[in-house]
């Protein structure tokens, strides 16, 4: 009984309003969000968006590549995902002759369409509470194990929500024959590159375009010539409508990781400790890579991904600094937790909570940020180069930059790496070479030449074994956040005990990489006192950026001959008056990490945008959602479409996705 009423106030919480579109909600339980979305412009049913009786949203949103979202558009298999989603598959199909990263790349037909092993969808067949089978004693392998044995090709996982309070079945459709269709040049799909990631103003056109194949009885299958496009429950339809400052807009998707709940002291060690310091190791990193890529081309694209996804984080973790410093969420956290305590003090059974955690986090955050710094530095040496690596034309043109990693990680290591945490083969490694270089040295030549490997091995068994050491004193191997398997259980309580105390609050699980539900509505903000940003962008602030002589800014001449023209055809719009093309536009729904190429759907459903980014100091909306500030940040489809069309020639790709026509409304 205790247990029923406990699941029915979880189930409760949900009707509650939550502060102004904050939340990522759980599709199987989004009729408590209904009625307000409604009020917020959304014209569907809680059927439309999850069912499992029947084809709804959620069939044409797809996992993919165990990080990223997709979103199906057309009755054949097309996907729509971020540009930087598909960056690995794009730069593993480029090389100097055929440089798709540069150039972009566009199948001509079914056949050109390019195979990516390795490369995954999963589509969620359904998710269902089974907290109570749990309980009563029915084990999580023995519930994955039949749900797996429904059919082929699928994958299930139990999930905990709200620090294990509940949990949940998530059952998957994977398909592993997912092929590249095409790709704008990087110089839309990553226009700005890394000087804009993270910003508004915007204008990048981060798209690419993929298609799942699965067998000819649509079944999910491996990677054949036999296979045919795979035909989906449901599609998206593409409205080219676009959407106004006000409008409605849901996002659906699979979020990574947020932490809504910590308490101050997980606060503080992010913002004052973890964060700058890895920031700061970063720094060097990117500019010994950087030098690298500027003094010759084929470096520049061996390292672009690397690069990409060091300063992506770096970058984010910056802004998610500034904004919770700015915010004083640290003391707005001490706060809440006073008057909890104070609330506290007169019950039993939490009296003692606050303390127990704390005394926890004092505990653990030592050995926590360790392992941060070892997985920062000496995690990011290759044990060895591969036998594939060696084969490369550009190997020996990355010995100079290689070694400087090499020298640069264990003296970012030396630095940082807290007393009583240092692996044994390092302070070995470094009396016997005599210094810390000397030392690096060695490993790298090592690795270099694919001698002498027992080195290596040495300081990556001994770093494993530190890993082992401290997954032992955090009673977990679940180490994406500071937490320990003590201070998941106390969260459990003070959950249930926020719950009791402050029970206006909304709450919704923290982001897991589980399929959720954000909504909003298309909005700028007060970007600083007095300045004011809209939230749209326009193909004139391409060409205003435009420079040639920067890599990130130097558009194909194509894109500056349309402009020249303003022979825009069905794409023209008109924005704040003027006749243009819209690239990029603002909205407040909240969104994480994997929420990348998620659909970003108006309020019939129809898509009108791909999410891929947030503006910077917004990104402390995974600890602390502030509406006054926290946007995500979407490509118009517009756009995406006028680039397949005008920019890529491959408007044939178009005529197989249901465009709405415009007349329907204004
Ligand atoms: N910030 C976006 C995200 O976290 C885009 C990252 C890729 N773009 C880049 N310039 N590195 O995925
Ligand atoms: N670009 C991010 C991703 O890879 C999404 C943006 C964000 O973190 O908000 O998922």
């Amino acid at each position: 009984m205790k247990r029923f009423l406990l699941t029915l106030s979880f189930a409760l919480a949900a009707l509650l309003p939550a502060a102004a579109d904050e939340g990522m909600w759980l599709p199987s339980l989004i009729a408590g969000r209904i009625d307000d979305m409604r009020a917020k412009g959304f014209r569907l049913t809680a059927e439309a968006i999850y069912s499992i009786n029947q084809a709804s949203m959620k069939d044409a949103v797809v996992l993919f590549d165990g990080g990223c979202t997709g979103e199906i558009v057309s009755a054949e298999g097309l996907l729509l995902t971020n540009h930087h989603c598909g960056y690995d598959a794009i730069q593993r199909h480029s090389s100097v002759e055929h440089d798709y990263l540069t150039h972009g790349f566009w199948a001509r037909s079914r056949s050109e369409e390019l195979p990516n092993e390795g490369l995954n969808v999963r589509i969620l067949v359904r998710m269902e509470e089974v907290t109570e089978r749990l309980a009563a004693g029915e084990t999580a392998e023995a519930i994955i194990r039949a749900a797996e044995a429904e059919g082929p090709g699928l994958h299930a996982s139990i999930e905990q929500m709200y620090y294990g309070n509940q949990q949940f079945l998530f059952l998957y459709e994977q398909f592993d024959d997912v092929r590249l269709v095409g790709a704008p040049p990087s110089s839309i799909g990553k226009f700005g590159g890394d000087t804009d990631n993270w910003i508004w103003p915007r204008h990048t056109g981060d798209f690419s375009v993929f298609r799942i194949y699965a067998s000819p009885d649509n079944r999910p299958a491996a990677y054949s010539p036999e296979n045919v496009p795979y035909r989906p429950k449901r599609h998206f339809a593409i409205s080219t409508e676009g959407v106004r400052e006000g409008d409605f807009t849901m996002i659906y998707g699979f979020p990574g990781n947020t932490q809504e709940y910590i308490l101050s002291d997980a606060v503080r060690y992010i913002a004052r400790r973890s964060d700058p310091t890895k920031i700061a190791i970063r720094d060097g990193r990117l500019a010994i890579i950087a030098e690298a890529q500027a003094s010759d081309p084929a470096l520049r694209i061996c390292y672009a991904a690397r690069h990409a996804s060091i300063a992506n984080a770096w970058k984010k973790w910056q802004g998610e600094v500034l904004g919770l410093e700015r915010r004083k969420v640290c003391e707005e956290r001490e706060a809440y937790e006073a008057r909890f305590a104070a609330w506290a003090a007169s019950q039993p059974a939490y009296r003692d909570l606050l303390p127990q955690m704390k005394a926890e986090y004092a505990r653990i955050l030592t050995p926590y940020f360790a392992r941060e710094i070892l997985r920062e530095t000496v995690g990011t040496l290759p044990g060895r180069y591969t036998e594939a690596e060696r084969g490369e034309a550009v190997f020996a043109k990355r010995e100079a930059c290689e070694r400087a990693l090499f020298r640069y990680a264990l003296e970012q290591y030396d630095r940082h790496c807290p007393e009583g945490y240092r692996l044994p083969a390092f302070l070995d490694g470094v009396a016997e070479a005599g210094s810390v270089e000397a030392y690096a040295d060695r490993l790298f030549e090592a690795a270099w030449s694919g001698t002498d490997t027992m080195r290596l091995h040495t300081l990556s068994k001994d770093a494993a074994r530190m890993q082992r050491h401290i997954a032992w004193l955090l009673g977990t191997t679940a180490l994406r956040n500071p937490v320990s398997k003590r201070l998941n259980t106390l969260y459990t309580t003070y959950i249930r005990a926020l719950r009791k105390w402050d029970g206006e609050r909304a709450f919704y699980p923290d982001a897991n990489l589980t399929l959720r539900v954000a909504y909003g509505t298309v909005a700028g903000y007060e970007y600083a006192d007095g300045e004011y940003h809209t939230p749209h962008t326009t193909i004139d602030g391409i060409i205003a950026k435009d420079n040639p002589a920067i890599y990130d800014y130097d558009i194909p001449q194509a894109l500056r001959d349309l402009h020249a023209s303003k022979d825009y055809g069905r794409w023209a719009a008109e924005i704040d008056g003027r006749r243009t093309v819209p690239v990029c536009f603002l909205a407040t729904n909240h969104t994480t990490g994997g929420n990348s190429g998620s659909p970003i759907l108006n309020g019939r459903g129809e898509l009108v945008g791909i999410n891929f980014d947030r503006t910077w100091r917004s990104t402390m909306s995974d600890i602390r959602f502030d509406p006054a500030i926290c946007r995500n940040i979407a490509v118009d489809i517009r756009y995406v479409l006028l680039v397949i069309d005008r920019i890529g020639g491959a408007g044939y790709l178009l005529d197989e996705m249901t465009l709405t026509s415009s007349a329907r409304r204004r």
